[in-house]
């Protein structure tokens, strides 16, 4: 039997208690979140969790993994605790809004030995994973551009931003991920705008909710990002790669479905083809407020 103990019980610590209390040859045996509300009560009765404090937790050697879903601004400290501890760790991303600090703790967790994994869930859904490995395989020919669209269910409420990082770091950050991951050599330039155009809250907060990002790799291939807040249509996820023989698209659907377009004219003489995959992605958060059901 594994053995995991769970730190937040807000939005994204709801989903992966749920979903690690589901496993079978798991159980979760701790939640941590110092602060005492009724959804933290019903999540731990709901888990079969003790609510417990970290000292409790890392002390316990029958604990072989921490999930870290707490607010952004604890994931540093955890990690390193889970690391010191020699538990395996599975943390939200981002590591820290801190660079150095950001480093210092990849070094640490490396050096460390335990397995760690951060929250870049993007990469596994089915339909994105199949298009990178169809770009990776060289079957579409040389990456030249890639187009996203990332949108939110709906906006998150003030106090969750104001932690957050912001919209660039705690959002885009996905995008950004995915961009690297197509891509597979750095990033040399970023271009971004933002705007606050849906809601006042996060005006307040100091924070965008509609932003624009363009960035240029190392060899000059180019990524455009559109993303915000929230989605007329709930999350919305779509990426398009633009490579020498192909435009490949990922699309997230409750279910997958592969189709081929061919091309108007004379293009098929070239043997240049359009590519869709429309896959599932991963299950959707809830809009704020609201509970979610992965
Ligand atoms: N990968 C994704 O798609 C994704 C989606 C949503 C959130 N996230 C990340 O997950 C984290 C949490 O987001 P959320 O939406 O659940 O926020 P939230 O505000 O709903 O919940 C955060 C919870 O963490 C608790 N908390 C704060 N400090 C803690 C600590 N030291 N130990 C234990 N609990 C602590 C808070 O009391 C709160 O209940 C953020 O870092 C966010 O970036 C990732």
């Amino acid at each position: 039997m594994i053995r995991l103990a769970c730190f937040g019980a807000g939005r994204i610590g709801r989903v992966h208690a749920l979903n690690a209390a589901m496993q079978p040859g798991v159980t979760l045996a701790y939640l941590a979140d110092p602060v005492a509300t009724p959804a933290r009560e019903a999540l731990a009765a709901q888990t079969g969790a003790s609510i417990a404090d970290p000292d409790t937790i890392f002390a316990d050697g029958r604990i072989d993994g921490i999930i870290i879903a707490s607010s952004t601004d604890s994931h540093a400290g955890l990690l390193l605790r889970a690391a010191e501890a020699g538990k395996a760790v599975f943390c939200e991303k981002p590591i820290s809004l801190d660079m150095a600090l950001t480093e210092e703790v990849m070094r640490k967790v490396e050096a460390s030995g335990v397995p760690c994994m951060l929250g870049f869930q993007r990469r596994y859904d089915r339909s994105f994973r199949a298009l990178r490995d169809r770009v990776a395989s060289g079957a579409s020919g040389p990456l030249e551009q890639v187009v996203m669209f990332s949108r939110d269910p709906a906006p998150p409420p003030r106090s969750y931003v104001e932690t957050s990082g912001g919209m660039f770091r705690d959002s885009s950050i996905h995008d950004v991920d995915m961009a690297r991951f197509l891509l597979n050599e750095p990033i040399a330039s970023v271009y971004a705008t933002g705007s606050c155009l849906i809601s006042p809250e996060i005006g307040a907060a100091g924070d965008v909710d509609s932003v624009m990002i363009t960035m240029v790799s190392a060899s000059g291939r180019q990524v455009q990002i559109t993303a915000c807040r929230r989605g007329p249509m709930g999350y919305d996820q779509r990426l398009e790669v633009l490579c020498a023989n192909e435009v490949s698209t990922a699309v997230q659907y409750p279910a997958t479905r592969r189709s081929k377009i061919r091309p108007r004219g004379g293009d098929r003489r070239h043997g240049a083809r359009a590519y869709q995959i429309a896959g599932a992605c991963h299950g959707a958060l809830a809009p704020w407020g609201q509970n979610s059901t992965i």
